[in-house]
Order: structure tokens, then C-alpha cells, then sequence
């Protein structure tokens, strides 16, 4: 169980996190959307301590992980898999040794810098590739694959690492639809078949729908909506993204005149 308590972030005296608190069950997919500025990205720095809250308190299993140091907050940080939008893939290096890089917090950098990597390291990189259907590319190198190959292999990297939560900061946003898919089907496949918690920063509000079981939306730092997918209304659409509202709604519910029933809510927004 992840627990935000009273979470806050101040940048420069102006809030990006405000009074956050949730629980998030393991095995949850949890999709984060809201407009842009909204904190999404501040709120799962601030799990992974990327960034490190101004208030509050973040606890996992019992333990405080914003008081976490040295070795322990290493631990902490290679627990919960971060992946990005922009994949951080060392292109020039072989699919395999990209992959294997999301051990050096546990074999060393050393070891990592000499490539003498375990034979069992070796073996947990294919497979990890394998469950991301990548395992014929291990040895090309990862600027030759598609962008969504490299998100997988990015995937994959942080699946060597036996994360216990993955945190997703719209990690498809730079992906065609068809890349899309196979991104966000191999997030649900590690949601269900491992159990992994997922929380994924979403500009899709279609795609959120879709994959996620419990959806949090911000507003100015806060959280104004959580709930199912099914419960989030026009009302929460108008109320999270404003005249952006028409904009995140896909286009076959543009298509069914879905739009439509929007418009004059968002006047009376305006
Ligand atoms: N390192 C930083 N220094 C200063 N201000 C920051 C920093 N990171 C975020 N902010 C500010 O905090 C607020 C929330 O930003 P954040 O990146 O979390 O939003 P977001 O919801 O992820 O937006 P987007 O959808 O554009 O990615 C914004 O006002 C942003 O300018
Ligand atoms: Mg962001």
C-alpha cells in the first residue's frame, strides 16, 4: 500500500502539489490526468524522490519513504520504476546492455562499466525482454528500434529492477497509435500478471478510460476527482481541464456528438 499524506511541493513560493493525500492499493492502475501544470509530473517525482516534498509524508508498506537516505532511498528509487516520455535509452548501446543498466545499483558501476555482467543478470535481461516481446533485438542497437520498441525496452529495464510500483510520466505521449497500444497493452500485462502497481501520467483521457481502474485528477496542484473511469462525468471533464475539455475527448465521442453535450457547460465555465 502507498500512502500520500498531506503532500505538498512549493517551486520559487508557488505551489505544485497541494494537500495531496491518497491510498493506493497494490495492483491498482491508477492513471494521473489534468492540464498541463497540473502537478502530475511533480506528484510522481515526489514518490520516487525525484523531488523531495515541502510537506507531508509518503509511506509505503509502513515505511517513511520520505525520510529515506544514502542506500535506502538508492533501494527505494530502484523499487519503483520511472519511465519517461523520452524512453533515456543510451542509443549507441546494444537493446541487452541498455536493459542490464537497470542492475548497476545492484552489481555496481564498475562492473557495469568493464559490461562483465553476471551470466544470471544476462539471463534476467532476456527474459525480461522476452515478456516484452523484444527478445530478437537484444543485441541491436536501441536507436535502430521504433519508438515504442524503445519504450519496452525502457519497460524492461526498469522490469530487471522487480519494481514494486511503476511510475509512467506519459510515457506514450511521443508514440503513433500503434506504438501506443503495444506501450499501454505491456503496462496492463505487468499490472496483471505481476501485480506491479501502475500510476501513469496521461494526456489521453481516452487511453485513461481504457487501461486504468482508478483515475486522479489534479487541478492546480490538488486532487479535485478520484474515482473510476465510469465516474468521471462531463461535469469532472468541464471542471479538470476547462475549455480544454472538447479538446481530450477522443474523436469517436466527438463523432457521436458526445462533444456536443459539452459546449454549453464549458460556456457557463467560461
Ligand atoms: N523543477 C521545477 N522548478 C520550478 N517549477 C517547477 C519545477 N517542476 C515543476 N514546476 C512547476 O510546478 C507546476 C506543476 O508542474 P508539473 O510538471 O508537475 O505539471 P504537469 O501536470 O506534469 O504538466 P504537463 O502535463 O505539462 O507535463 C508547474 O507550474 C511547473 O511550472
Ligand atoms: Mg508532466
Amino acid at each position: 500500500m502507498l500512502t500520500l499524506h498531506h503532500l505538498g511541493k512549493t517551486f520559487n513560493g508557488k505551489p505544485a502539489l497541494q494537500d495531496v493525500s491518497l491510498d493506493i492499493a497494490d495492483g491498482t492502475f491508477v492513471g494521473v490526468i489534468g492540464r498541463s501544470g497540473a502537478g502530475k509530473s511533480t506528484l510522481l517525482r515526489c514518490i520516487n524522490r525525484l523531488v523531495d516534498p515541502s510537506h507531508g509524508r509518503i509511506a509505503f508498506d509502513g515505511t517513511d519513504i520520505t525520510r529515506l537516505r544514502g542506500k535506502a532511498l538508492r533501494d527505494w528509487r530502484a523499487s519503483c520504476g520511472m519511465i519517461f516520455q523520452q524512453f533515456n535509452l543510451s542509443g549507441r548501446l546494444d537493446v541487452m546492455t541498455n536493459v542490464l543498466m537497470g542492475r548497476i545499483n545492484a552489481i555496481g558501476l564498475m562492473r557495469s562499466l568493464l559490461e562483465a555482467w553476471p551470466e544470471d543478470e544476462k539471463m534476467r535481461a532476456l527474459r525480461a525482454l522476452d515478456q516484452l516481446d523484444l527478445a530478437d533485438f537484444a543485441g541491436q542497437r536501441a536507436e535502430c528500434l521504433s519508438g515504442g520498441q524503445q519504450q519496452r525496452v525502457a519497460i524492461a529495464r526498469t522490469l530487471i529492477q522487480n519494481p514494486r510500483i511503476l511510475l509512467a510520466d506519459e510515457p506514450v505521449a511521443s508514440l503513433d497509435p500503434r506504438n501506443t497500444q503495444a506501450v499501454m497493452d505491456a503496462l496492463r500485462d505487468l499490472n496483471k500478471v505481476h501485480g506491479i502497481t501502475v500510476l501513469c501520467n496521461l494526456h489521453s483521457l481516452d487511453l485513461a478510460r481504457n487501461y486504468c481502474s482508478r483515475l486522479i485528477g489534479m487541478k492546480q496542484g490538488r486532487v479535485v476527482f478520484d474515482g473510476t473511469p465510469e465516474a468521471l462525468t462531463d461535469d469532472a471533464i468541464v471542471d479538470l481541464y476547462g475549455l480544454e475539455a472538447n479538446d481530450v475527448l477522443d474523436v469517436a465521442e466527438r463523432a457521436s456528438g458526445r462533444a456536443k453535450t459539452l459546449t454549453p457547460a464549458l460556456e457557463f465555465a467560461a
